[in-house]
């Protein structure tokens, strides 16, 4: 049986990182799913599908066939076999898969494969539904999240020190939208799992949330 490891949390928690660094130190491959769910939103962008038909969406995702694999320790998405990382990491972009990941097509389609790729390897996946739905059975379940402000501000650095002009309240008042309706959708919405530990990392550095979260990765190993 593989060891899975489930980290859920809002938008701009540092999920990605924190599980980069810990998937490093524990030998486990990294997941991550909200870059399957921004592959299918660029799918759809690409198309000019309107993120207002969900019954387009729901049609339309049969037509993508989203894979991935790993180069360099680097997870790549592959859309009908074009290699998009490239393309994800806007703000139209995920803005859009938090919309479309709303339609249960999309989720079942991706959700089977985020099963997939963890009962074949040790794995920590990150995402929205992953101690919940994707894998209950998980063997350590992390909520990690942070206040809107702090997460709008890392975000906000994050876009400044790559040489982009941004808007700081613009990027929170966003960041709280993307929470409510990943927070408030009908089908696998953001909650924290019963037996997951929940760390808000508003007060800690990047490093003391990677110490804690290998602790309690090998608490229940
Ligand atoms: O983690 P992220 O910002 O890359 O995710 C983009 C969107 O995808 C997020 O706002 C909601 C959706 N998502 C989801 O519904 N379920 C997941 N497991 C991961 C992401």
């Amino acid at each position: 049986m593989s060891y899975n490891v489930a980290i859920d949390g809002p938008a701009g928690a540092g999920k990605s990182t924190i599980a980069k660094a810990v998937a490093k130190k524990m030998n486990l491959i990294y997941v991550d799913t909200g870059a399957m769910y921004r592959a299918m939103a660029f799918f759809m962008i690409r198309e000019k599908i309107s993120p207002n038909d969900a019954e387009a969406i729901s049609k339309k995702c049969r037509e993508a066939d989203i894979s991935i694999g790993h180069e360099n320790g680097e997870q790549v998405v592959y859309l009908n076999g074009e290699n998009v990382n490239p393309y994800l990491r806007t703000e139209e972009v995920g803005n859009m898969a938090s919309v479309i990941s709303q339609q249960p097509a999309v989720r079942e389609k991706l959700v089977e494969l985020q099963q997939a790729l963890a009962a074949k390897s040790d794995c920590i996946m990150d995402g929205r539904d992953i101690g919940t739905c994707v894998l209950p059975g998980a063997q350590a379940k992390i909520y990690l999240t942070a206040g809107s402000a702090v997460r709008a501000k890392r975000r906000y650095d994050e876009l400044t020190a790559k040489g982009q002009t941004c808007d700081l309240k613009k990027i929170q008042s966003d960041i709280e939208e993307r929470d409510y309706r990943d927070m408030h959708r009908e089908h696998s919405p953001l909650r924290q799992a019963e037996d997951a530990v929940l760390v808000d990392s508003s007060d800690m550095t990047i490093d003391e949330v990677i110490n804690k979260i290998i602790s309690i990765c090998e608490e229940a190993k």
